[in-house]
């Protein structure tokens, strides 16, 4: 375990942020990050950028910005490389999602154009619903990850970068349970020489990062690092990793609505979720494996968060159901309708509806830059395996093995700002305030 007020290495010279997958969240934070640096735009919805924690007492009015607090890569130092099946470069990619405006876009269009994605490790048998042409070639899995690796090697002496990050933000693959493979380090790389099929290709990116010391984190549902071979390889390297699936639309609006159920001890008997959504995503997530994959992810949350086995009168018979419709009409645009059946005093029935027209790739894109942010801080605190402390930006928040994820918004800022503070030798933060009334 790091100690607390443990030593951080300054963020000096660039950060390369490396991205398998330069669709819509990808670009959108690029495109992004260039915006804010040309001070056209801001980067509304990051905590690393516009958060502040407490510090001691309310009296003692000591509110720093994070980014004052701990020391965090400064925008100006990003770099950025991508993969993807398709040839498209960032601008053009960005184009096609459409998330962002022809205003935004031309603004920062050179940036964009110079970001050009490397041939992808990609099998089709993981994303049904997706062809390309911009794929690598091997004699096998573990061939295709040396390439990868090369790709790194090459990429950061070109950039110049001092250090790296990996951040997945491609397409969600088919489902995938934990196999024999994926128990040790040693049968993970024979599988990758054998081909084995449960060796995923987002397992490939993640075995490549990680070998080389670059801590990686996973935006989508996929099983991908959170294998014990994959975490093993982490702590032997000393690297740090986090996942899984970014937490952004309906499974944020559950996160902070639920708690607040419980905390007034209002029962639930069901929960229906439906969304309609356009994009390239949505398209993927149309195929029935693929949604597996989201599905189980989103399921999860209301169980850990409610804690049915505390409470069995109140959420012990909950009809919970989630649907994702691909609909081409909305693009990146997704309208999440949720009809919750609620109960009170006496047990007298009660409603709630949110219907939630967001922007899929804007809510995602803010996390994406503090996730990079922020495991590059945890490598550099000398902190590696699972972040938990990370958990605040995850659907599925990856930890340690038989612990039961925290789901719960409001617990995971604590955890997240109580992590900062514990690494910068601050007291931590418990809201008793007996002290004031002494
Ligand atoms: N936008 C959100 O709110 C959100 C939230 C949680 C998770 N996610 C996840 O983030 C991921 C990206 O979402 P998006 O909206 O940008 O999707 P997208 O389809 O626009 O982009 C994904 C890109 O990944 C590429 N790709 C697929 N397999 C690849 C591989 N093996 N190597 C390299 N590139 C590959 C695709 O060609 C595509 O360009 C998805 O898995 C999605 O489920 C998104």
């Amino acid at each position: 375990m790091v100690e607390r007020g443990a030593k951080i290495a300054e963020p000096k010279g660039k950060l390369g942020v490396l991205i398998p997958g330069l669709g819509a969240v990808g670009t959108t934070f690029i495109a992004g990050v260039e915006l804010v640096r040309r001070g056209l735009a801001k980067p509304f919805g990051s905590l690393t950028q516009m958060g502040t924690i407490r510090l001691g007492k309310r009296t003692e009015n000591r509110v720093p910005k994070i980014k004052d607090f701990v020391p965090l890569a400064e925008l100006e130092d990003l770099v950025f490389a991508g993969w993807d099946i398709f040839e498209d470069n960032a601008y053009e990619s960005a184009k096609k999602a459409g998330v962002l405006s022809d205003a935004h876009l031309e603004q920062v269009r050179d940036f964009l154009e110079s970001i050009r994605p490397m041939p992808a490790v990609f099998d089709k048998n993981y994303v049904k619903r997706l062809d390309g042409p911009n794929v690598k070639k091997g004699a096998n899995k573990y061939e295709l990850a040396k390439q990868l690796m090369d790709d790194i090697a090459r990429f950061k002496a070109e950039s110049g970068a001092s250090r790296l990050v990996m951040i997945w933000c491609g397409s969600t693959e088919a489902y995938l349970t934990p196999q024999e493979v994926h128990q040790d380090i040693q049968s993970f790389e024979r599988a990758m020489k054998e081909n084995h099929p449960a060796v995923a290709p987002s397992m490939i990116y993640a075995y490549a990062a990680i070998s080389m010391g670059v801590p990686f984190v996973n935006g989508a549902p996929n099983l991908t690092v959170d294998i014990p071979a994959l975490i093993a390889l982490a702590k032997e390297k000393r690297v740090p990793i986090a996942g899984k699936d970014y937490k952004t639309g309906q499974t944020l609006m559950k996160t902070i609505i639920a708690p607040g159920l419980k905390a007034r001890l209002l029962g639930l008997h069901g929960w229906f979720s439906t969304n309609i959504l356009g994009n390239r995503d949505g398209e993927v997530l149309d195929d029935p494996e693929s949604f597996k994959t989201k599905e189980e992810s989103k399921l999860g949350v209301l169980e850990y968060i409610l804690q049915p086995q505390l409470y069995p009168e109140l959420y012990g018979n909950i009809y919970h159901k989630v649907r994702i419709n691909y609909y081409p009409p909305r693009g990146d645009n997704k309208e999440g309708w949720d009809n919750l059946d609620i109960f009170g005093w006496l047990g007298y029935p009660m409603q709630i509806k949110i219907d939630f027209l967001c922007r899929d790739s804007i809510l995602a894109a803010p996390i994406v830059l503090d996730l990079a942010l922020f495991i590059d801080l945890a490598q550099r605190a000398g902190m590696y395996g699972i972040q938990e402390w990370l958990s605040f930006y995850f659907k599925s928040p990856m930890t340690a093995p038989g612990l039961y994820p925290e789901h719960d918004l409001f617990i995971q800022l604590m955890k997240l700002k109580n992590t900062l503070r514990y690494l910068r030798g601050e007291e931590l933060i418990t809201h008793l305030g007996l002290e004031y009334y002494d």
